[in-house]
């Protein structure tokens, strides 16, 4: 049976404008959620470019500062380097300092992924969290509400990296993954489970992401090697949120900086 998929991009000329549209999306997503559920579940990445829409985020000076529901919304991760929190390279240390530091968020709302642990330790403790939160039973998955992803220049997407093991694993909710060429571990949602949340997006920026993204998008699928191509929301849509220069390879927008491709598999 073939799939589609609809891609959907929204380009934006720099940076700052990049995070702008990313810290609307945020809470626009959230609002969604909240109208359909009372609640939003978010899973966030890693990375420089999040960081960005996070700081936005976070700012009082800022509007989405005021708009964002706070109170009803559950902080998740989707990948997490092998260090502890307040390790330089922790994603959750990105996400405090960015963002939850200044944000009215209460402990409970924020699920971090033990990067402190031995790898397998915290995939599985990260396993249970999930199972707790969503009221799992047997083999069902998560649906978050939002997750949204980066885009490595090597076609990495979460710790999903090429040709590395956590590519097979099909039955767990989190696990953990030996990147040999980083010669370090990482935790991460498995790619089933990204692709069952109801919305995914991915958010890319910088020249150096062109050509990848564009293989990403248009090129037959060789998931060993493009990782990012396993990301096949079950919605059948995936949205990106996308500066010039990363979007550089890909057709060219409307006028409001929209694009559309799909792809099937
Ligand atoms: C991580 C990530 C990773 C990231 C991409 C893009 O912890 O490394 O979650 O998947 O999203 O590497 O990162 P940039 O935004 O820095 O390009």
């Amino acid at each position: 049976m073939s799939r589609k998929l609809r891609i959907i991009y929204y380009v934006e000329p720099d940076a700052g404008a990049l995070a702008r549209r990313a810290a609307q999306y945020f809470v626009e997503m959230a609002d969604e959620a909240v109208d359909r559920r009372g609640r939003a579940r978010i899973a966030i990445s890693g990375g420089s470019t999040p960081k960005a829409a996070f700081e936005l985020l976070g700012d009082p000076g800022q509007p989405w500062r005021g708009r964002m529901q706070w109170d009803k919304l559950d902080l998740f991760w989707v990948d997490e380097r092998c260090v502890p929190p307040d390790g330089q390279e922790s994603n959750y240390r990105m996400t405090r300092e960015a963002l939850l530091d200044r944000a009215p968020l209460r402990p409970e709302q924020i699920h971090r992924m033990e990067g402190e642990l031995d790898p397998e330790e915290a995939a599985s403790r990260y396993e249970s969290e999930l199972r707790n939160s969503f009221r799992l039973e047997g083999a069902e998955l998560p649906r978050f509400d939002l997750i949204a992803l980066g885009m490595g220049p090597d076609g990495h997407t979460a710790s999903l990296f090429p040709h590395t093991e956590a590519l097979h694993e099909m039955n767990r909710l989190v696990t953990a993954n030996h990147v040999a060429n980083k010669d370090t571990w990482r935790i991460t949602l498995t790619w089933p489970v990204i692709n069952r949340a109801s919305s995914v997006f991915f958010l890319v920026s910088g020249a150096d992401k062109a050509q990848i993204l564009n293989e990403v998008m248009a090129a037959p699928l060789d998931v060993e090697r493009l990782p990012s191509q396993l990301i096949w929301p079950a919605s059948g849509i995936l949205t990106l949120i996308l500066d010039k220069s990363a979007a550089a390879m890909l057709p060219a927008t409307d006028e409001e900086g929209c694009g559309f491709l799909e792809r099937e598999g």
